[in-house]
């Protein structure tokens, strides 16, 4: 009963519900959501071996709360119940790791697919993960393999999108943070757009299998906010460049003109911003 009134109020996430938007999944997807959990991508990762005895089922993580929800570059990801979605996913590509290059790319534009199909427009992609709404970040995406550079390799895919931020969690994320409802100003279903990002998750990644990153280089290009302007990417080592955003590689490198010509730069360790 306390548990229908909590849901009723912050509109929990909820298996069932979110398996209602997904239907012709519903056979194939092994949907798990979790109260509180350290981190949904530690946990698919923890359980590959077990997973992978199944069926050919996907298996999804997703938590209400992380206590060590993980960004990339060893950053934290902060959220809070009901702040967020935050799920991963574990997919086999039978293939191998050495042919996932622009996968995490490929992941952010199902994402924007998705929140545009609810009209929550405008929202653009930041090389290499990031999730942005007018320069202020939504959401991120992280993705870890293991396995074999040829021969099958598991991918967990791991994805944060802000809902509702608390200012208590907005205090301690260290960069410009926004959420879906400073955007539309509606408290959308949680679960209703679960569900829509499994379905499309689902579906592009086939597509990503079949034709790799070069298939979907131009709609990335397209959604891309810093296409055409001056940046400069932090690289390891406390060392960075600086030039114009000139498109993407099929390998997911990113093409910037800077004074020594035109370079190319792999998803790595590597941050980009903005410069005048
Ligand atoms: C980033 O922008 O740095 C990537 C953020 C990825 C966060 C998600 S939340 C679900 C999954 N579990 C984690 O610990 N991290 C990812």
């Amino acid at each position: 009963m306390c548990e229908n009134f909590s849901e009723k109020l912050i509109g929990l996430l909820n298996k069932d519900k979110t398996l209602k938007f997904t239907p012709h999944l519903t056979p194939v997807i092994d949907l798990n959501v979790f109260n509180i959990i350290d981190s949904t991508s530690n946990y698919l990762l923890n359980n590959i071996k077990q997973y992978q005895l199944n069926d050919n089922r996907i298996v999804v993580a997703a938590a209400e709360v992380q206590t060590k929800g993980r960004g990339r570059i060893g950053r934290p990801w902060h959220s809070d119940l009901g702040s967020g979605l935050t799920f991963s996913m574990l997919r086999r590509f039978e293939n191998g790791a050495s042919v996932l290059a622009g996968l995490s790319l490929v992941i952010g534009v199902a994402i924007v697919r998705v929140l545009r199909s609810f009209s929550v427009n405008q929202i653009n992609l930041k090389w290499p993960n990031d999730i942005l709404y007018d320069n202020s970040k939504l959401g991120g995406v992280l993705v870890e393999l293991r396995g074999k550079m040829i021969g099958p390799a598991d991918a967990v895919i791991g994805i944060g999108i802000n809902f509702n931020l608390p200012s208590s969690i907005r205090s301690i994320i260290q960069q410009n943070a926004t959420d879906l409802f400073q955007i539309t100003g509606q408290h959308l279903d949680r679960n209703e757009i679960f569900g829509a990002l499994l379905l499309e998750l689902c579906s592009i990644l086939s597509d990503f299998e079949a034709h790799g990153f070069s298939y979907f280089k131009d709609e990335w290009i397209s959604y891309h906010a810093y296409h055409g302007k001056n940046v400069r990417l932090f690289l390891p080592y406390n060392s960075f460049v600086s030039g114009v955003v000139d498109g993407i590689n099929d390998d997911g490198s990113i093409c910037l003109l800077t004074s020594a010509g035109r370079n190319s730069y792999i998803v790595g360790d590597i941050s980009m911003r903005l410069t005048d």
